[in-house]
């Protein structure tokens, strides 16, 4: 399969759009960032190159200096890059519109000479800004305009011709190139594919930064089930949910520490996992029972480009099987599980080729669980001392270590006969049936794991069925035994777990 290496990019407008409009700057203290500035840019980073234009008329009207429109420039690509955002090069023009500057017509030289040295797909570019000529400018070399309303937006909106792009901000144009560039070019491509096989609730291996991961909608439980089936893994682990952009974590999680806020500023997109409280929404198949959630947003573009088209948060462990190593290629893969999964995208070798580092915030503060692509040094630099090791020196992942404290409180009874457990009527009692329940038995609550005795339903449902006999406050939960076959094991193991814990 191959990808087209030509690169798309956006043209940002530097005043009005990037950084208030309050007339001609000349000292960096007078530079103000819109407060989506950063964060819109961030989501585009590793898809398309930044370039910004700016037109100084300043400099025509002889108010402006060359040296002062430069200092600026430098000064709003530092800050820029400080935060992880490279601008490939700033264009500006002097802009005397009535003597012809040549920043719009008929050929807008700087954006012809970007293209020609960065190999740009200009088709799938966009120019982004508060004037009517950055919407002409893009089309101009073919490319797509949106017309934000910040800035001088609202004042020049009758100018724009019918049809344009109009954009709140920068984050709501950010969401229209994603939506647009994605849908039209990639629909029938692999990626394209693959999200669809996503959405119909099957799961494809897919490249990372750091490993190529097994993913699966992290909404969808008998989904996620399979995911375990194909892993053959004797016991469920947590799960880390792969999302596009920091704002997809409201869906997911329940609060956001500043620690972790911090954190997420520095190192997403790229090899971090943060461990934060879940919300209810999120399968407890995912999250193997625990009320954290493991999230992370992958560097690499054709990921990002996956959770993009497929418009869902990717559940993903490793797309190894049970005791073999993380795969790095696709090769590897498809030695591993080959006809397993439903498709195979191949983005060659992984750059970082060590699985994520996974920092949790649970009580206690930060916690390293899992060293990984970033070192601890630099997650420390940022937010200060982390403790290393999981919770009661416990390791998380390891079968039979989950903390105490995650475990059901009512006692579950795994090994019983009928007569042992005859309800007096005294004990609240309930059932967690695999998929049928034996009518002479009465019970206050019954659970049923999958009526048409599918293990894959059963092991979707087991984690959710837990906690709701758990939430009634009964004395006592019997579990039924299910075929110790295929995912039959893994809810084996969680349920001797969860019986030898509670009772
Ligand atoms: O780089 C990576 O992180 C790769 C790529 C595919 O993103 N993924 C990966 O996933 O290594 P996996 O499943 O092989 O390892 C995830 C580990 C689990 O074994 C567990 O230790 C930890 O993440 N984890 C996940 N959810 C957790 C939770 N709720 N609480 C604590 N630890 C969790
Ligand atoms: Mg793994």
């Amino acid at each position: 399969m191959t990808f087209s290496s030509r690169r798309p990019a956006i043209f940002l407008d530097r005043d009005g759009t990037l950084i208030e409009d309050r007339g001609y700057l000349r000292h960096p203290s007078e530079v103000v960032f819109y407060r989506d500035t950063i964060d819109s840019l961030r989501r585009l980073k590793d898809r398309y190159l930044l370039f910004i234009v700016t037109n100084q008329s300043g400099i025509g009207l002889g108010i402006l200096k060359h040296e002062d429109v430069e200092r600026i420039n430098q000064f709003v690509v530092d800050t820029l890059a400080r935060e992880g955002v490279t601008i490939s090069a700033v264009y500006y023009c002097p802009h005397i519109r009535d003597q012809g500057c040549e920043c719009i017509k008929p050929t807008p030289y700087f954006v012809l000479k970007a293209a020609r040295e960065f190999d740009l797909d200009l088709p799938r570019s966009f120019s982004i800004g508060d004037h009517s000529h950055d919407v002409e400018l893009a089309k101009n070399v073919g490319a797509q305009g949106i017309f934000l309303l910040t800035g001088h937006g609202q004042k020049h909106l009758h100018e724009l011709p019918p049809g344009v792009l109009v954009a709140e901000n920068m984050e709501e144009a950010i969401d229209i190139v994603l939506k647009r560039d994605g849908p039209s070019q990639k629909k029938t491509g692999f990626i394209g594919k693959a999200a669809e096989i996503i959405k119909r609730g099957g799961i494809v291996a897919f490249p990372t930064e750091t490993v190529y991961g097994l993913g699966a909608d992290a909404f969808n439980p008998l989904a996620v089930a399979r995911i375990f089936e194909v892993k053959k893994r004797p016991s469920f682990d947590p799960l880390i949910i792969h999302i596009a952009r920091p704002s997809d974590l409201e869906k997911i999680v329940l609060n956001i520490p500043s620690k972790a806020k911090k954190l997420i500023d520095r190192f997403w997109p790229g090899p971090l996992t943060l461990v934060l409280p879940k919300r209810q929404e999120v399968p407890d198949i995912v999250t193997a029972g625990l009320p954290m959630v493991a999230v992370r947003i992958p560097s690499h573009p054709i990921a990002l480009e996956l959770i993009e088209l497929a418009d869902c948060p990717i559940a993903a462990p490793s797309a190894n099987p049970f005791g073999y190593l993380s795969p790095t290629t696709a090769q590897h893969v498809r030695e591993q599980l080959g006809d397993e999964v439903d498709l195979i995208l191949d983005g060659g070798p992984c750059e970082v080729g060590v699985e994520s580092t996974i920092v949790s915030f649970g009580e206690g503060g930060p916690r390293l669980l899992r060293p990984g692509g970033i070192p601890l040094e630099e997650i420390e630099s940022v937010i200060g001392k982390v403790v290393v090791g999981a919770m009661n020196n416990e390791k998380v992942s390891a079968p039979g270590m989950l903390p105490k404290h995650y475990a059901p409180r009512t006692p579950i009874l795994l090994d019983w006969r009928e007569e042992d457990v005859a309800n007096d009527g005294k004990r609240k009692v309930g059932l967690l049936a695999f998929h049928q329940i034996s009518p002479s038995l009465k019970f206050n609550q019954v659970e049923i794991l999958s009526e048409r005795g599918d293990l894959r339903e059963a092991a979707a449902n087991l984690f959710s069925a837990i906690q709701r006999l758990d939430g009634l406050g009964l004395d006592l939960i019997l579990a039924e035994s299910v075929p110790e076959v295929g995912l039959g094991r893994a809810i084996m193991d969680r349920l001797r777990r969860a019986s030898s814990i509670g009772g």
